[in-house]
């Protein structure tokens, strides 16, 4: 047996159902005791425990058990455990472990108290998360917690050995393990099982009352059978934990008969809004959380999840493509289809991650929103006034826009509201845009150094100011003309470069005039805003990879459809042309107030220049893919005026030129920018991107003209702006592998 110090030498189970045993089982099975012994009262299961291998030793009372063990389990009925702890005392070793696998903790931790007179630190209550509506020492499975999560509620004073042990046996038996206070087990168990149950055994109930039952339940189609599952599960049990875990299951079922009760009055009143309201933000929370659930990425946090790009040298680039919707587009299409009066229909919309948090954090707010069903969304504006307070934080994920833009129409709102990040968010500045906020009235709060969480008092009355921004940001700009909207007179904002104006375009579009003075856009409270159509372009800052791919494998033609050609944001073909890029503009049509055009890239000697400073602001986020076209050209190209890349998804310049360096690649880092000697060889080697998922694609491109393998490491966010780049970028000719998923 593979036992050592750090497991148990005899585990004793106090109960033989379908949990005790299926635990016994699992625990001999694995090596994970040296011996197991198990109890239990009925006398049919306890004989079956040796014949059925669930235990080494089935012994006939709980003092033979014990005595001698260092893990003691009780696997009873909830309602049974004080009786069987009073049991347990005499016979209990001082340093034996103390477990449960009830589905209630603070019941059980009042009756090792009871008994006990106080809860010793190797008393550690224990709940696995798995079941099945099978019953008794028969069902017993050793694969019952493979898989599953078994939550332990220690106190703050646990014996830390102890808890280790008991962690490695349960993981033994395939389980992962989370460990939780008591009272939150409990609220989240009423929630998430308790209440469930309690409304499957009731439906099913109330049917099997009707006088027609049986044909009822013969024509009961699979939703109703899916549904009532769980009520075919030991009464006994279900009735224990109810009683054991009253409080929180009362708290659930009042918030849960006042909600439903709100759906009654909906369908009795036609209100067709607030049923749709409900049900798909219902929808979007059930495939969020099993999305969740399978591993995949949605609006969670993504630095848990780890993504590695492989990459293998060479290739070139060919075929006719389309690349996801614009980011900064897909974002106020959301926004000021939510604020609009009417119904907004958007295709082409973004299904990032970004722009996935912005659509949930207005679903937060009570807002419709139907879709996204391939690119399609349909939006039930509520015109400016119309928002609801959250239930919590608005979790805006890794979005810098999303959380920018929303500080400004939410702190114009009548409630208070807190928006919060992934740890690449929570580390950039919000000063920026609360400071001028502030200014017209707003009421917020930053953590130090003004970095998010933002938490924002409502009920401000705003006022219009003139802001003269420090910095070339189009999200600062967007931010304020957004609470311009419910300022008091003008709001007015000069910027000292042009930045991207989707803002002034799409409040255009949907009927709200913005002035523009040069360098100056403004707007006056007051307003409304009227729902439109919005056709989302390709995003030319995805479409970017593809260019500067094109450019240097040799090779190449690839042509890139529908391509958003705002003037605020081709900075990147002017300079990808500057460097002597072939690019070739096709077809120049305006969509919804944006220009479009389809683009044909092909293989070219890139020469090596200094990076215009006007040219910084319209390609933005264009530099780390750059980077990569100056290090495959001829001559040095020189960036300067640049520092905002250092408060981007990463400092953008330190972390280009590291993984760079990782390749060999020497550059010149300075405050605001990077001087690259182009010609160098690209070396293969092992980077990491800093969850940044521009830098992560910029590799990918690298990869054409590299001498090796490269290893891009934490490339999980490539979601957030660019899904299925991996399958985009394979089918085009980069020799890429996602390891872990995309
Ligand atoms: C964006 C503006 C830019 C850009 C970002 C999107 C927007 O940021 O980098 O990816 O949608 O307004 P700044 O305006 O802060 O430069």
């Amino acid at each position: 047996m593979a036992t050592g110090e750090s497991s148990f030498k005899r585990v004793a189970v106090i109960g033989l159902g379908l949990i005790g045993g299926s635990l016994a089982k699992a625990v001999r099975m694995n090596g994970l005791a040296e011996m197991v012994v198990g109890t239990d009262k009925r006398e049919d299961e306890l004989s079956l425990g040796v014949e059925l291998g669930v235990v080494d030793e089935a012994v006939g009372s709980i003092a033979d058990a014990v005595t001698g063990s260092d893990l003691v389990v009780l696997a009873v009925p909830v309602r049974a455990t004080r009786a069987v702890l009073e049991a347990i005392k005499p016979h209990l070793s001082a340093d034996a472990v103390l477990t449960d696998v009830g589905s209630t903790k603070t019941s059980f931790v009042q009756d090792v108290q009871a008994v006990f007179g106080t809860l010793s630190p190797r008393v550690i209550p224990g709940h696995p998360i798995a079941g099945s509506e099978k019953s008794g020492i028969r069902a017993a499975n050793p694969e019952l917690f493979a898989n599953h999560k078994v939550i332990l509620t220690p106190a703050d004073d646990v014996d830390a050995a102890g808890l280790a042990r008991l962690k490695a046996l349960w993981e033994g038996c395939g389980a992962t393990v989370l460990t939780m206070s008591v009272a939150y087990h409990d609220e989240v168990l009423a929630a998430t099982s308790h209440l469930p149950h309690l409304i499957a055994f009731s439906l099913v109930d109330t049917l099997a009352g009707e006088d027609e039952n049986l044909d009822i339940f013969r024509y009961a189609a699979g939703g109703f059978r899916d549904f009532t599952r769980i009520a075919a599960s030991d009464p006994v049990m279900w009735h224990d934990i109810f009683l054991s875990n009253r409080d929180a299951v009362l708290r659930v079922i009042d918030h849960f008969t006042h909600d439903l009760d709100q759906l009654r009055t909906a369908i009795a009143d036609q209100d067709s809004a607030t049923l749709l309201r409900v049900f798909s933000r219902a929808k979007a929370a059930r495939e969020h959380f099993s999305k969740m659930l399978s591993g995949q990425a949605y609006v969670t946090n993504n630095s848990q999840k780890q993504v590695t790009f492989r990459l293998q040298p060479g290739g070139s680039m060919t075929g006719d493509i389309r690349v996801p919707g614009d980011k900064s587009i897909s974002h106020r299409s959301i926004m000021l289809g939510a604020l609009a009066d009417g119904l907004t229909e958007v295709k082409g919309f973004l299904e990032g991650e970004d722009s996935l948090a912005t659509l949930q954090a207005f679903r937060d707010m009570g807002v419709t929103i139907e879709g996204p069903d391939d690119g399609f969304v349909r939006i039930h504006g509520v015109g400016l006034n119309g928002l609801q307070a959250p239930r919590g934080p608005l979790y805006l994920g890794n979005s810098g826009t999303a959380m920018r833009l929303f500080a400004g129409l939410l702190a114009a709102q009548p409630f208070d509201s807190e928006l919060t990040g992934d740890s690449s968010l929570s580390k950039r500045p919000m000063g920026r845009v609360a400071d001028p906020l502030r200014a017209m009235g707003a009421v917020i709060n930053t953590a130090d150094g003004g970095r998010p969480p933002m938490k924002i008092r409502g009920g401000q009355q705003l006022s219009g100011i003139h802001y003269e921004m420090p910095v070339a940001s189009a999200q600062v700009k967007s931010c304020l003309l957004l609470a311009g909207l419910y300022a008091e007179g003008v709001t007015s904002v000069t910027e000292p470069a042009p930045t991207r104006d989707h803002t002034e375009r799409m409040l255009a579009g949907f009927g709200y005039h913005v002035h523009r003075d040069n360098a100056t856009a403004s707007v006056s409270g007051g307003g409304t805003l009227t729902a439109t159509a919005i056709d989302v372009p390709a995003d030319i800052s995805s479409a970017a990879f593809f260019l500067v791919a094109g450019s240097i494998a040799p090779g190449s033609e690839l042509t890139l459809r529908h391509v958003g050609m705002n003037p605020t944001r081709v900075g990147v073909i002017n300079i990808l042309r500057l460097m002597g890029a072939d690019i070739e503009v096709r077809d120049e049509r305006e969509i919804g107030g944006e220009p479009v055009a389809d683009l044909t890239v092909r293989s070219a000697q890139l020469k090596g220049i200094d990076i215009p400073e006007d040219q910084v602001p319209l390609a933005i986020d264009e530099f780390p893919v750059l980077f990569i076209a100056a290090v495959c050209a001829q001559g040095k190209t020189v960036l300067r005026g640049a520092e905002e890349l250092r408060v981007k998804e990463s400092d953008r310049i330190q972390v280009m030129a590291d993984g760079l360096a990782a390749l060999g690649v020497k550059t010149t880092v300075t405050s605001d920018g990077i001087v690259i000697e182009g010609g160098q060889t690209i070396g293969g080697g092992k980077l990491d991107s800093h969850g940044d998922h521009r830098i992560a694609m910029s590799f990918a491109v690298a990869s054409l003209r590299a001498a090796g393998d490269i290893e891009v490491t934490d490339c999980a966010n490539v979601a957030t702006s660019f899904p299925g780049f991996v399958d985009l970028a394979r089918q085009t000719g980069i020799r890429i592998h996602a390891e872990g998923g995309e």
